[in-house]
């Protein structure tokens, strides 16, 4: 490699003067200025960064920086911030009866936020997402309560559950009318038909008037004389439109033979009590609150 500065008329540009194999030139054609001063920008940037940031690893540490900036600790004092801020809320939930929650906007709207996220978590397998229930497990959403709907009556339900053999559960079960031997199918068929009559649907007539007074003789007990229910026992309104377990005549034989025994767990124990405060306040808000 020889060295000799050239003009090169092609192109009108000097060359840097490296020659090879005799006549091959190198065009001297540096960055441009711009993209020079971008770099040497960058360069001092990444300097005054390490000085000022966590930048180089060591094998047991970093180097921690001038300003000494952390995002874990950043975070960790966001949570404790928001931590703080919840803890004012949860308290404030403690010391408030049930029924002054709805009162009191601020802690109101702590609790239904909290309350659907519970929902969420621990509801919402067996109560569907929007609580709109299924086959064997009520939709929340209605008026119609089998265990009552006022605050009280809800916190009392989802505190200790139903039929789950917690002392204080909701314990009432139907009898297996059919399993038992109580009734024979025939007269469970009469019974069913009048049932299904009381809640407005087309029935045998003549089976419905013998199933009259099989009712009034065992299920008005519970059910009560109209059917319209009892929520002291979990008995449901059979006089209206609303059927936990299916209202064909097949559905309501099998109700009446077998009994159902829905079960709830008890959340006593399992969520703290502010939890089954809030999920309280959100369930009695989804619309059927008394
Ligand atoms: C394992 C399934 C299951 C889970 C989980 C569950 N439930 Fe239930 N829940 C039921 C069943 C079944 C019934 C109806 C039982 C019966 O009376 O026949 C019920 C009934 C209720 C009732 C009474 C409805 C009425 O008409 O009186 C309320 C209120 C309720 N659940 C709220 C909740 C809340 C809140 C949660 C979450 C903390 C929850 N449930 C979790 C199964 C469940
Ligand atoms: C000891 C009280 C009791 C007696 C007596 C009783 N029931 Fe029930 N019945 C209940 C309870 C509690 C439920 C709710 C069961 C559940 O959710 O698991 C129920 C549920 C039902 C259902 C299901 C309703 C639905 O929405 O799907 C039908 C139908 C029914 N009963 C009919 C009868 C008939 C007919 C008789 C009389 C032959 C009768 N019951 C006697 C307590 C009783």
């Amino acid at each position: 490699m020889a060295s000799e500065k050239h003009f090169d008329e092609v192109t009108g540009t000097h060359t840097t003067g490296h020659v090879w194999d005799g006549d091959l030139r190198e065009l001297n054609k540096p960055l441009p200025k711009w993209w020079l001063y971008v770099l040497y920008v960058c360069i001092l940037w990444s300097i005054a960064y390490w000085i000022l940031y966590p930048a180089w690893p060591s094998l047991t540490d970093y180097s921690k920086g001038y300003l000494g900036y952390s995002q874990r600790a950043e975070v960790a004092n966001d949570i404790a911030v928001a931590k703080a801020a919840q803890e004012k809320y949860r308290q404030g939930i403690a010391n408030t009866a049930l029924a002054d929650i709805p009162k009191n906007p601020e802690l109101m709207q702590f609790a239904l936020a909290g309350g659907a996220a519970l929902f969420g978590d621990n509801c919402s397998g067996c109560h569907g997402r929007g609580a709109q229930g299924s086959v064997g497990y009520p939709n929340l959403n209605d008026d119609d309560w089998m265990w009552g709907g006022a605050l009280d009556n809800i916190h009392k339900t989802i505190s200790f559950g139903i039929r789950n053999g917690n002392e204080q559960a909701h314990s009432t079960a139907m009898p297996r009318f059919g399993l038992d031997g109580a009734l024979e199918p025939a007269v469970i068929n009469d019974v069913a038909s009048y049932v299904r009559s009381t809640g407005g649907l087309e029935a045998d007539k003549d089976a419905a008037t013998r199933g009259a007074a099989v009712f009034a003789e065992q299920c008005s007990v519970c059910h009560g004389e109209d059917g319209k229910g009892n929520q002291e026992l979990g008995a449901p309104n059979l006089a209206d439109s609303i059927w936990l377990y299916g209202n064909s005549q097949k559905d309501v034989v099998t109700s009446i033979t077998t009994g159902r025994g829905g079960i709830m767990p008890a959340w006593d124990g399992r969520l703290d009590p502010v939890s089954v405060k809030m999920l309280t306040v959100y369930v009695h808000s989804l619309g059927g609150g008394k």
